[in-house]
């Protein structure tokens, strides 16, 4: 199955110029949602987590599910302002200002196993700063993976951990 037949590429979205991969049309595939999940699973029980960490919003469709295939915990990394109780952020450059990703500073146990999950890496400014985030409050990032990669932009090269995808544009 090639997951690539069941995703969207929708041409100036969220602006003018940006060619958009939506993974609407494979989320809603039943038979080709549990390949890709078949095949994520893989790719991250390589890494023996003990916890997944999805990005807010589309990484939770990713993460949770996978959690629940390797029998590992779930943890939310949100955008700013959206967590009960403290809360650890780190902040990161975007087109124009800044935005903050947060974590609860309990989420993660000193020691445990922690990969990070995306639905796609663009410039890599978002898995980054949840990877730095996760490191500050405790945790031994071993790993990070996405449904979607964009070579072309090589957000790679700012990912300090392993990173896999399942599919690539260039
Ligand atoms: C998209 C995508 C990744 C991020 C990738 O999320 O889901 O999280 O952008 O871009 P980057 O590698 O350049 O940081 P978006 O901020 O659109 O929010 P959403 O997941 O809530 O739709
Ligand atoms: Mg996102």
């Amino acid at each position: 199955m090639d997951i690539k037949d069941h995703i969207r590429a929708i041409p100036d979205f969220p602006k003018k110029g940006i060619l958009f991969y939506d993974i609407s049309t494979l989320l809603s595939h039943p038979d080709a949602w549990q390949v890709a999940m078949g095949r994520m699973a893989k790719i991250v029980g390589q890494h023996r987590p003990d916890i997944l960490v999805g990005i807010e919003s589309r990484g939770f469709l990713v993460a949770a599910p996978l959690a629940l295939k390797l029998g590992c915990g779930f943890v939310m990394a949100r955008k700013r302002g959206k967590l009960p109780g403290k809360t650890v952020e780190h902040e990161y450059d975007l087109e124009y200002g800044t935005d903050a990703i947060a974590l609860q500073d309990d989420a993660l146990a000193p020691g445990q196993r922690v990969v990070v999950l995306d639905d796609l890496l663009a410039t890599g400014g978002t898995l980054n700063a949840t990877i730095e985030l996760c490191k500050k409050v405790g945790g031994n990032v071993v790993g990070a993976a996405g449904i979607i990669e964009l070579t072309f932009l090589n957000g790679r090269s700012r990912i300090d951990v392993p990173f896999d995808s399942l599919i690539s544009y260039d």
